[in-house]
């Protein structure tokens, strides 16, 4: 049985006494152990963010990761950085960064493995635009990224791998997939798991749906079979809606 994983990612959002606080509230939810937890705060408030958590059941998840361990890389974070300040989770590909800062495919499936290397969890993001789901290119799309995100991994790697399926239309939008549209591409990329890896990857790997993930709609996403958790952005800064979603995950 899949774990079901809800990470919450911030983005450019808050302020540092904020961000403590918040980490604070939702560091007093009790998870239990059917579900894991993580935040993904801005990089600069890693740190108080961490110890806000403390040895609490939420964990700490960065939103980038540079691909190299040190050295002349102005504006970076290497992966050794990041699980020093208590980082579990890197979110890596996100559809902000492909589409706003424009990373691609090979620079995302670098960046894997190097937080893989790092001892980070990646949260490796696919998702189609809104133009190429109408046309008809939505499996085309993901089975790109999927290919070139997630390249040259054994299957032990891939275990450790964690996938947000997030349609680019569906983010910050509030115009959620439904959970049949979210269901049959989640479905579709554990079959592309087993037949790029095997059965068994295939049904160990977790995949999150993200995009205008809420409260009210988080039962019946996380219903569906293959939807094992959520990536959160815009209701993860408020720690009632954050935990009203943890909690659609237990049921
Ligand atoms: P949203 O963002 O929940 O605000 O749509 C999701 C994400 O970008 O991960």
């Amino acid at each position: 049985m899949r774990k079901p994983f809800v990470a919450g990612n911030w983005k450019m959002n808050l302020n540092k006494a904020n961000s403590v606080a918040l980490a604070s509230q939702l560091s007093d939810i009790d998870v239990g152990e059917t579900v894991d937890v993580a935040i993904c705060p801005p990089s600069v408030y890693l740190d108080c963010v961490s110890t806000a958590l403390g040895d609490g059941q939420v964990r700490l998840g960065a939103q980038d990761v540079y691909y190299q361990e040190k050295g002349a890389f102005t504006g970076e974070i290497s992966p050794a950085m990041l699980a020093d300040v208590g980082c579990r989770y890197a979110i890596l590909g996100h559809s902000e960064r492909r589409h706003v800062i424009g990373e691609t495919d090979e620079l995302i499936n670098k960046k894997v493995h190097a937080a893989l290397a790092g001892g980070l969890i990646p949260i490796v993001c696919v998702g189609e635009l809104l133009e190429q789901r109408e046309a008809g290119q939505t499996m085309d799309v993901i089975r790109a990224q999927f290919t070139g995100s997630l390249a040259n991994l054994d299957a032990a790697k891939m275990e450790n791998v964690v996938i947000a399926y997030e349609p680019v239309w569906a983010i910050g939008t509030g115009q959620v997939a439904s959970p049949e549209q979210a269901e049959e591409v989640h479905s579709d990329l554990r079959k592309l798991l087993e037949n790029s890896y095997n059965q068994e990857v295939a049904q160990s790997v977790r995949i999150q749906y993200g995009g205008s993930v809420k409260p009210d709609n988080a039962l019946d996403l996380l219903a569906q079979p293959n939807i094992d958790g959520a990536l959160v952005g815009g209701a993860s800064l408020k720690a009632d809606d954050f935990a009203a979603i943890i909690k659609a995950a237990k049921v």
